[in-house]
């Protein structure tokens, strides 16, 4: 109930959806598809940029870690190289969050959905201290959901979706917040045979078991564990090319944030 939600947490809104996706699974182009499609929806958005090493964002952001660490000085005063680099510039900013919390915290009456971009390189926001503190202390003050960005034509091979959704699963466990894997790139593949293989373990076992390369007793058990795991989570077919299943993984959001108020 929302009476065992964080003290601070009135209001229901703003959700927060912190997109995290592999390179190349298109988390760009759908962040700049969500901020496209809050901009001409009636529900009103908030954008923060937490990519210190991202060269040129095709949206705008409100805040954006860019304006307050300089990724590059940071590489040369600590004499690190690239992932360091990030991960110190994360660490930095890490240090100021709560006043940036603060900052959304000020429109929060403004607003329905803040959209918060990481990292290209995942695993610096996923396994770091700095991830977790960012990651907390959103969830602390607002509803908070997690998006996994999925490159669907990729993940067709039964071995290769499996890597990628215990690549999910971890950081299910991790964060433990409401999870909502975004199936990209549905204009190329449908995403279909993921929800058939997420529904039925059978289904999926006899195409890795079709896979000669795979061990299929080890196949056995991960699909046990990945069924436990996948009725913990929603998922949602989007295009951010063509702004296909746009309407339908904000709707999915919503559920995770609801989801959200009524567990945490
Ligand atoms: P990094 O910037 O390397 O971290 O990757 P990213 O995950 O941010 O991916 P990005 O948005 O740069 O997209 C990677 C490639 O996938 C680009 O060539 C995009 O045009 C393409 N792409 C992204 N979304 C879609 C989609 O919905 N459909 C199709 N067909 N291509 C897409």
């Amino acid at each position: 109930s929302a009476s065992s939600a964080p003290g601070n947490m009135v209001h229901k809104k703003p959700v927060v959806i912190i997109v995290i996706g592999m390179a190349g699974s298109g988390k760009t182009t759908l962040m700049q598809r969500l901020v496209s499609h809050l901009s001409t929806s009636k529900s009103r958005g908030y954008v923060l940029n937490l990519d210190p090493a991202v060269m040129s964002l095709p949206f705008s952001a409100n805040i954006d870690i860019r304006d307050t660490v300089n990724y590059k000085n940071v590489m040369k005063e600590y004499h690190l190289g690239p992932n360091g680099g990030i991960l110190t510039s994360l660490n930095l900013f890490a240090t100021k969050f709560d006043e940036v919390v603060g900052l959304v915290e000020a429109r929060a009456a403004d607003l329905d959905y803040v959209l918060v971009d990481t990292p290209g390189q995942i695993e610096i926001f996923t396994w770091s201290a700095s991830g977790a503190i960012v990651i907390e202390a959103f969830a602390s003050c607002f509803p908070t959901v997690v998006t996994y960005v999925v490159d669907t034509p990729r993940s067709v091979n039964p071995v290769t979706f499996m890597s990628n959704m215990l690549y999910a699963c971890g950081i299910l466990y991790k964060t433990r917040l409401p999870l909502l894997l975004a199936f990209n790139k549905v204009d190329v593949v449908k995403h279909q045979f993921a929800v058939e293989w997420m529904d039925d373990f059978e289904a999926f076992q006899a195409a890795v078991e079709g896979d000669s390369s795979y061990s299929s007793s080890l196949s056995r058990s991960l699909c046990l564990v990945l069924d436990e795991f996948y009725k913990n989570l929603s998922n949602a077919g989007v295009s951010a090319v063509t702004g296909e299943g746009i309407e339908d993984f904000f709707h999915q959001v919503d559920k995770c944030a609801d989801e959200y108020m009524e567990s945490y």
